[in-house]
Formats: structure tokens, sequence, C-alpha cells
């Protein structure tokens, strides 16, 4: 089986990266093209996906080495703009690997269509909605011939009250069984298809049909374990439980302490081309779910005085439609992850969010997280400076050590004019 921890990875080449991938994920020649060619849309297509395009951006993809999960290695691709974020997750997921990984569950893909209907008596347009829940779902079922026919598709309606201060309103909502996809297209085609039923079956007025981005019915959770050794002893260990209890208990804190998951849940979110602006909204209300911002993860020592971390948070992703079928490295990119289905590919971004964590507090549990910022921030401005590759490592300890990071001392260290 392939094994995803790789000794150096980070000081590999370029191509020496790519050849390992295409060994570990059985890349094509043109998999392998796409990826040392940056491949990325044409003007043409994604003047096709958006208004008033004039022209497309890049960004870093990283590799993410040392996953294990539910015992499947995985190397994950990661599309950030932030230094150190990748080397963390790989970090974390490296500690990890000695108990085992990270073993993760998912929810079915079931998304959530609202239809509001109001100027209606809300109480006996239930019961109507209650009797006729067949008939809703069968027609909802009619105008997604895929859904159906994989046996998929509205499985449940609900009703709800809500007030407000125009008066009462009726939400029913449906829920559905999306499968691989993400399901917000299927999910509000089905919610428009019954509307024009559901006033007929309740005598109100229907006004929004759209799919809830709080996908409650769509959780993924999961832990690991981090030795106590790994981390250097119980001392730093507690020290993390206490950082915890400070996100747990401190919005002002969580909020950064969630910045952090999300850190490792957006990189993949963006290499595999989900929409993370749904996951991001979804995750800081659940954050929010029992009436106060809080941790998204949850830290604590287990029997034998190892770390053990746990995560849960909505995800709703899938790997076929949008832009997962056009985009050239985001299809390569699934390929290199090896993901069978949406609810596989939740459990492992879920994991490098509880890995991001991990190794987010603990820096700041111990050493902070400005030395290692500070080493990175040295390498750009060595780059910048001009330093040749084999000088790159002593200007850059130089720059650390003295604590003098600048474009000027570092050609100072080399004598560069
Ligand atoms: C930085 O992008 C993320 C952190 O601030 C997360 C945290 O504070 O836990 C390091």
């Amino acid at each position: 089986m392939n094994n995803s921890s790789i000794p150096k990875f980070h000081e590999k080449t370029r191509e020496e990266r790519l050849k390992i991938l295409e060994i570990f994920s059985n890349l094509s020649k043109e998999d392998m093209a796409i990826l040392r060619t940056n491949g990325g849309i044409a003007f043409d297509q994604a003047n096709n996906m958006v208004e008033n395009a004039i022209g497309t951006i890049s960004y870093p993809l990283g590799i993410a080495t040392n996953f294990k999960i539910n015992g499947k290695n995985y190397l994950i691709p990661m599309v950030t703009e932030e230094p150190s974020v990748i080397a963390a997750a790989s970090k974390g997921a490296k500690i990890a690997r000695k108990h085992g990984g990270f073993t993760m569950d998912s929810d079915e893909s079931y998304s959530i269509g609202q239809i509001q209907v109001v100027d209606v008596d809300v109480e006996s347009a239930i019961s109507k909605v209650s009797r006729s829940t067949d008939e809703i779902i069968t027609l909802a079922n009619s105008k997604s011939k895929t859904l159906s026919k994989m046996g998929k598709g509205a499985k449940e309606v609900t009703c709800k009250e809500i007030n407000s201060e125009l008066g009462k309103m009726l939400v029913v909502e449906m829920l559905i069984d999306v499968g691989d996809a993400m399901g917000a297209n299927v999910t509000n085609t089905m919610c428009e298809g019954v509307a024009p039923l559901i006033e007929k079956i309740t005598g109100g007025k229907v006004i929004l049909r759209i799919l809830s981005n709080y996908s409650t019915k769509r959780l993924v959770r999961g832990k690991a374990i981090f030795d106590k050794h790994e981390l250097g002893g119980e001392d730093l260990v507690d020290n993390i439980i206490w950082a915890y209890e400070f996100a747990a208990n401190d919005p002002y804190r969580a909020v950064t302490h969630n910045k952090g998951v999300m850190n490792g849940i957006i990189a993949v979110a963006n290499s595999t081309g989900q929409d993370t602006r749904a996951i991001e909204a979804a995750a800081h209300a659940f954050a929010s779910r029992n009436g106060k911002y809080t941790s998204l993860t949850r830290w604590k020592k287990d029997e034998n005085g190892n770390l053990l971390g746990e995560i849960e948070v909505p995800m709703s992703v899938g790997i076929v439609g949008g832009i997962i079928n056009i985009h050239p490295m985001i299809k390569t990119c699934m390929k290199i992850l090896g993901i069978k289905s949406a609810r596989e590919l939740a459990c492992v971004i879920a994991a490098v969010g509880l890995a991001q964590n991990f190794s987010a507090i603990k820096a700041l549990a111990s050493e902070g997280i400005q030395k290692g910022h500070m080493r990175l921030h040295a390498k750009n401005i060595a780059i910048s400076a001009g330093i040749p590759q084999d000088k790159m490592d002593f200007v850059i300890s130089r720059m650390v050590q003295e604590g003098n990071v600048s474009v000027t001392r570092a050609k100072e260290i080399l004598e560069l004019p």
C-alpha cells in the first residue's frame, strides 16, 4: 500500500515531488502535463462561468504529507496563500500517525431545501402538508432522474412555524440525498419544482425556494490521538488543553481558533473545487449552535495521558458537478486524493482541519507561531534578494538568529552588491 509519510518531501525539487505523486496516485501522462504546466482554465471557460470576466488568477498548490485517514494513506493537495499552513497540516498528521492517524465518519449527503409559505393558516397547512408528503416527494424526485435512478433524492418533508414581525409563516423543509454532488442545484430545482404544489396544498403564497447551507444533516466527525512523547511530554498536553479551554469559553479566541481549523479545511476545499462560502457559513453557524460561538474542535487527555483531538463540522462537498468536472488542475487534485465519494472527501477535509488546529495550538501553547513564520518570511526575503539556492539555509538562519530579516541584510551576509 502507498505510504504518505515521505521523508523530507519539503526538501525535494518540484520535479521530484511530482514524480512521487505520479507513483503514489498512479497519475497519467496527461495529469503530469497538467501539473507541470499549472493547467488552469482558458479565458473562454472563465468567461462562461462568471460575468464581466477579464482573466483568471493563480494560487499556490502544495501537498500535505503523512495523512492516514480511516487506515488509508493520502497525499492531500492544498491551495492556500498562507505560509506554514501546509507544513503545519503535515506535521500534525505525522504525529497522529503514531496512533493510527485519523478516524473519521460522515453522515449521508443530505441537503436541506426550504420553501417559505406566507398568507397561510400555519396550523392547518402543516396537517395538509403532512398528509401530502408522498405526493411532494414524488414530484421533487421527478425533477432529478439521476438521483432517482440511484435510489437517492428527496426522502423526507417536514414543516416548521416561524414567527416574524410580519406574522407567522410556514417553512416546508425537504431532506434530499444528493449523493456525490454538493447538491445546491438539484436542491434548488426540487424546491422550485414543488412550490406550486405546496401553494395548492396549503392555499398560501410561496416566496423563497432555496437550499439551506446550514447542512446539519451532513456532518463529519472524527478524532486522532497525538502522542505525549512526540509532543515532548505531558506539560505540553496540559497547555494545549488550556488553549482549547480558552477557545471553548471565549468567542474572541474561538473565532481565531476556528480560523486555524478553516485554514486547513478551505485549502483542501479550494484544491477540490468546493463552494468554500457554503462550508464557512455552515461551520460558523454550527460553532454557535448552543447559543454561544465556540470551538469546532475539542481537546482532552486520553486514559494514557496522550492528547485526544476531536472535530465535528457540517461538510457540504461534492466530487461531481460544477468546476470539479471542468478545471484541469482540480480534476488532477481529485486524482491525487484518490477520493471515491463525497463522504470520503468530507472525512479528508475535516481531518486536515483537525491536524491544522492541532499544529496551531501546539505552537501557540509552546514557542508561539512567529518563530516558524519568521523562517518562512526570511525565505521569501532571501529569494527576493537573489540568494543562490545552496546559500539559502545559511542566510535564512543568520537573519532569523539576528532578528534582522531584510533584503539589505540578506545581501550583506553574502557580500552581494
Ligand atoms: C493563523 O492563520 C491561524 C492561527 O491564528 C490559529 C490559532 O490562533 O489557533 C495560528
